[in-house]
């Protein structure tokens, strides 16, 4: 398993060009099998999640394409020859439960593991599963698989969502576009990676408005066509690189990066001590000589401020000045970065949901471990600001969805390798 080192290296300066957004094109895809036409997608980021997601389409019946190295990428599923997504690929990630909706819905019987919890939480899916079986699916949960059939057909209803769950309103989304007559769905989420679905979903011939609102009206077609379509940018990656320079120092433009798309997160920093400036080429961002205040955070539903940003946020509050408290409103178990920052100094303390952090002069780089997808970057983050080297282990979690991380952290000035262990 490989690891990074990062060796403290004051303040970082340059430009980093920020990706197509991972969690827009891990449900973009799958909406690819709602048609036997071709669905071609730009500014797709490399990443393993994508992979995984190319392996599990192509299991399903789904003919891949890729140019510039997956940049560009064609699905074209003439025919859903396997409508059977195995444990050994969703267990991998479980993203894969986004097949669900548009198998059922284009071809009237799916079998989809039940995707394990992870690291940070249970993750169950009742929400897409409750939603589905509104539409008219039979549902079947053995031996590990959830057994999903619509022989007829999916039909129109209205569902309102306990909880405006991301992944069930992209789930539901999809299938209810395929659907005879009328879908409302209420209480969905709101964010940007959802309206990139419905903008896609438009194109390929879906009828859909509120999209970016909490109601959702979908009229159902016979069929969709195939389109292509611009991933949108990655929100959590442009917020991560915006933590660099507010914990070393110095500035750094994120070159298309949009605040519209963070606006409550950018508010946060501001009230911090960050400087946001946007630019043709996207955004500014300095923490000139001022020292970080504390603030205190609460992770909500967009456009809340974004649960995947809150590790990052507590590494850049290790070293603000006083007392700031984080609540993890969204997962069961977001918080383990917080003893591996402990390790570096820190002085972080746990109660359930909350996090109290007081801020310190200085981290001190240590061995770390990275636990999930954005507590591993938050632990390069404070290695940037910390006193000597910090030496990440298991780094394979932010092959999920971090592009080229190490050149990007580099290209800012950041002493950082990658070395085979
Ligand atoms: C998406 O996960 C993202 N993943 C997550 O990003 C992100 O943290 C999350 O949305 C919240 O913004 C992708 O888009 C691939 P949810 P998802 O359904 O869809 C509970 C990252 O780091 N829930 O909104 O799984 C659930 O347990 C990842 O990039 C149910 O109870 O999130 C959780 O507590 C991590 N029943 C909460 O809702 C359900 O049926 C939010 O889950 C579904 C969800």
């Amino acid at each position: 398993m490989d690891s990074i080192i990062v060796q403290g290296n004051g303040p970082v300066s340059g430009e980093i060009p920020i990706s197509g957004a991972k969690n827009a094109a891990l449900t973009l895809m799958p909406a690819a099998l709602l048609t036997d036409k071709p669905v071609t997608f730009t500014n797709v980021p490399r990443l393993s999640d994508i992979k995984t997601t190319n392996e599990l389409l192509a299991s399903l019946g789904t003919k891949i394409s890729m140019i510039d190295d997956g940049q560009k990428i064609t699905l074209t599923t003439p025919e859903i020859t396997n409508h059977l997504a195995h444990y050994d690929i969703v267990r991998k990630m479980r993203a894969s439960i986004l097949v669900l909706g548009p198998i059922v819905a284009r071809h009237g019987i799916a079998a989809v593991s039940l995707p394990g919890g992870c690291a940070i939480g249970a993750r169950p899916v009742d929400i897409h599963l409750k939603g589905l079986e509104v539409l008219g699916v039979d549902l079947d949960l053995r031996d590990g698989y959830i057994h999903a059939k619509a022989p007829n057909g999916l039909k129109g209803a209205t569902y309102e969502l306990p909880f405006a769950s991301v992944g069930a309103t992209e789930n539901l989304l999809m299938a209810a576009t395929l659907a005879k007559g009328t879908t409302v769905l209420k209480n969905v989420a709101r964010e940007p990676e959802i309206i990139d679905l419905a903008d896609l979903l438009r194109l390929m011939g879906a009828n859909i408005i509120g999209d970016g609102s909490s109601v959702i009206k979908i009229e159902g077609v016979e069929t969709l066509h195939g389109a292509t379509h611009q991933v949108v940018t990655d929100r959590i990656e442009l917020g991560t690189y915006m933590m660099a320079p507010l914990i070393a120092g110095g500035q750094v433009e994120l070159l298309g990066g949009k605040r519209r798309i963070l606006e409550s997160f950018c508010q946060k920093l501001e009230e911090a001590g960050a400087e946001i400036t946007e630019t043709e080429r996207g955004l500014l961002v300095a923490r000139n000589n001022a020292d970080i205040r504390a603030v205190s955070v609460t992770t909500e539903p967009y456009p809340g401020f974004p649960t995947d940003l809150q590790a990052q946020m507590m590494a850049l509050l290790c070293t603000a000045e006083g007392k700031s408290v984080l609540n993890e409103t969204i997962f069961e178990n977001r918080f383990m970065h917080a003893p591996e920052l402990i390790r570096m100094g820190a002085n972080i303390e746990v109660h359930g949901g909350t996090a109290t952090v007081t801020g310190v002069n200085e981290l001190r780089g240590a061995p770390v471990m990275a636990t999930d997808l954005r507590a591993s970057v938050s632990l390069i983050l404070a290695g940037l600001a910390a006193k000597g080297e910090t030496r990440v282990a298991r780094v394979y979690h932010l092959d999920r969805g971090y592009e080229k991380v190490v050149s990007k952290f580099r290209a800012i000035g950041a002493n950082i390798e990658r070395i085979k262990e």
